[in-house]
């Protein structure tokens, strides 16, 4: 199975930074037949994106609003997304979840949205430091799948779990490997228990060329969400060379 690498630009990048970026990564994709490398820019670059980057290369949506059309300012509806063909779309992300009011209830809707028109969600979940320090990563994990996936009794087929620590995004900490495991392994037992399925998980949190090399090579792990280090084309680079399974 091959393994999933989404760069999540954020807030980053303009045309002159996408012309370049295509052509760094154009060059070299060609090399990496064990990767799915799928890309996230802002909603604003996505269709230009698609029309400079390499047809391997899928995208990724960072935001949809829960309403498919209709009177609401300056939001982007899933039918539009489906329209462009992107082929994932991340919600819950923690920076959402503190700045824009994602929650359960309009993370679940969102979910419920994209599964309907078949783009795959990637669910980020993921504990704060002071639920780290105190051991309760694994019972606030749970607790989000359970409010927002197992309690709508939404199936987890073409579901990706993102586990991303908030002590972790964009801090330069990454969560060692035995933890990421016991998240994964924790979160993965819980899912089967109560769907009888299977998920893929990935992991993000401060991911760089120095500190992927075990997470990504883990079987247990499907893939990586990577922020920062994802804007240098030859950093992203040296993060898929890693990549041996
Ligand atoms: P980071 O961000 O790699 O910059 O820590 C990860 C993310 O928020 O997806």
């Amino acid at each position: 199975m091959k393994k999933i690498i989404i760069a999540n630009w954020k807030l980053n990048g303009n045309i002159n930074f996408i012309k370049k970026y295509s052509k760094e990564i154009n060059k070299e994709i060609n090399n990496f037949k064990k990767i799915e490398l799928s890309i996230s820019p802002p909603t604003i670059y996505l269709y230009y994106l698609k029309k400079k980057i390499n047809k391997k290369i899928t995208l990724t949506c960072q935001n949809i609003d829960i309403n498919l059309k209709g009177s609401f300012t300056g939001e982007t509806s899933i039918l539009m997304i489906k329209d462009l063909k992107i082929k994932y779309i991340i919600i819950g992300h923690s920076e959402r979840r503190k700045n824009h009011n994602e929650n359960d209830k309009n993370i679940t809707k969102k979910i419920i949205i994209s599964k309907k028109n078949n783009i795959i969600p990637i669910i980020c979940i993921g504990e704060n430091i002071n639920n780290y320090i105190n051991k309760k990563s694994i019972d606030v994990c749970i607790s989000q799948i359970k409010n927002t996936i197992i309690k709508n009794k939404i199936s987890t087929k073409n579901i990706i779990i993102a586990y991303e620590p908030i002590w972790s995004i964009g801090t330069g900490k990454v969560a060692n490997i035995k933890h990421i495991i016991n998240i994964c392994k924790n979160i993965k037992k819980y899912i089967y228990k109560k769907n009888k399925e299977k998920i893929k998980f990935i992991y993000g949190g401060s991911i760089n060329h120095k500190n992927a090399n075990e997470i990504i090579n883990n079987n247990n792990i499907d893939g990586l969400l990577i922020g920062n280090s994802s804007l240098e084309p030859n950093e992203l680079i040296k993060i898929l060379k890693l990549i041996k399974i």
